[in-house]
């Protein structure tokens, strides 16, 4: 299901935007955006098309399709181990939309937040487009076990909120119970709200073990909300789809009526939620079997990495990126990433504050979420341009 020969390069170069094939000139490989070069799960695009045929495409329910509730709070009761309530989860069209609604629901302007940093750009974005300011905490890479504790010190009369992204994207820190356990006491002591964005949480390399912050205990989970998406570990980005759980009724309503689901200016596509949900019941075989080559790519790609004069990078615990120090190479970040486009013709993403903050810098990220041939040339390529 993984070989080279079931990715369609053709399409790909139609289809796949956001820094990706569609988007690069011909002959560069995109190393870029984490989303699979592999098709879907075939059980997928039978739903929608099974679906589609009766051509009737109506308004669904503003609080989702019943399905898709059930799934997604089965998933985290039998997966995660979190007493979720199909009443309390909601489709939201991304997880991307799931955390600016957390940001929405729950801040206001003037407001703080601590994100990490290094983190998707996505968590500073929705801070700051509600008015509030990201407080970065930093995690440098190489942390092996973060003290939350100072944590504690960046807490203000304006902090409200504390965006937990686990596993961590870019550097694939998965979060231990201890960990978790240290962060939510502090929500806890200071009254904040826990985003936690878990959308990474299917991509988990062993022994590292995926902890949800919500299966911690009652009071801890009485301040979180949790967002899930379907990008990461089934292919589906496009369809824009993703989950957000309140796990107290006022939460809920809060984001609902953050939504605008109500008034229908926004709302999770029908047929988006049919593809999540045969996701979740039918293409479990399809997302072990991706782990698993997964977990072969991520071993090539550090142990090829390694071996490039100046190059550094810690195996991720989680997530399909490799994120890589080149801090000793005497090129900046944006340097490198340009020497790669123009010389490897490896397209990779910098470690800017637009991508990952402040952190990030030194660094560059790489997806390895492709085949052992596209990886394997790309690894080639950069290590001849570097030589
Ligand atoms: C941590 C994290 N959250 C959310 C997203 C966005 O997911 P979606 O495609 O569902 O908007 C990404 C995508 O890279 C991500 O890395």
């Amino acid at each position: 299901m993984f070989e080279n020969n079931t990715i369609n390069l053709e399409l790909l170069k139609k289809r796949a935007h956001n820094l990706r094939w569609a988007t690069v000139a011909d002959g560069v490989i995109p190393l870029t955006a984490a989303d699979p070069d592999f098709p879907s799960a075939p059980e997928i695009s039978e739903a929608i098309c099974s679906f589609a045929k009766d051509r009737y495409y109506c308004y669904g329910p503003a609080e989702g399709l019943p399905d898709f509730k059930e799934s997604v709070a089965n998933y985290f009761q039998k997966k995660r181990h979190v007493p979720v309530s199909p009443a309390l989860t909601f489709p939201v069209d991304s997880a991307a939309f799931g955390i600016f609604l957390t940001c929405k629901a729950f801040l206001l302007p003037g407001d703080e937040a601590i994100i990490f940093d290094p983190v998707d750009f996505l968590f500073r974005y929705s801070v700051e487009a509600v008015g509030a300011t990201a407080v970065p905490f930093a995690i440098p890479p190489d942390t092996i076990k973060v003290d939350f504790g100072n944590l504690e010190k960046l807490i203000t009369k304006q902090t409200k909120m504390i965006c937990l992204c686990n596993p961590l994207n870019p550097t694939g820190k998965v979060f231990t119970k201890e960990e978790l356990t240290q962060l939510g006491n502090i929500a806890c002591k200071y009254n904040l709200i826990i985003l936690s964005d878990e959308i990474w949480s299917d991509i988990i390399f062993y022994p590292a073990i995926f902890t949800s912050i919500a299966s911690i205990d009652e009071e801890i989970r009485n301040r979180t909300i949790t967002i899930t998406g379907f990008s990461k570990s089934y292919g589906l980005a496009g369809l824009r789809i993703g989950a957000v759980i309140a796990h107290q009724e006022n939460h809920f309503k809060m984001l609902m009526e953050a939504s605008l689901h109500y008034s229908t200016i926004h709302g999770a596509n029908v047929l988006s939620q049919i593809a999540a949900t045969t996701a979740l019941n039918k293409c479990e075989y399809w997302l072990n079997d991706f782990l698993k080559h997964l977990t072969a790519m991520k071993d090539k790609a550090v142990n090829e990495l390694n071996s490039i004069p100046n190059f550094k990078c810690i195996a991720p615990q989680g997530c399909y990126v490799a994120f890589t120090n080149i801090s000793n190479t005497n090129k900046s970040s944006q340097e490198m990433q340009e020497f790669l486009l123009n010389r490897a013709k490896v397209a990779v993403v910098p470690g800017l504050k637009q991508w990952f903050g402040d952190g990030a810098e030194g660094y560059i990220r790489m997806s390895f979420a492709t085949s052992d041939e596209i990886l394997s040339e790309a690894l080639y390529r950069i290590k001849l341009a570097l030589k």
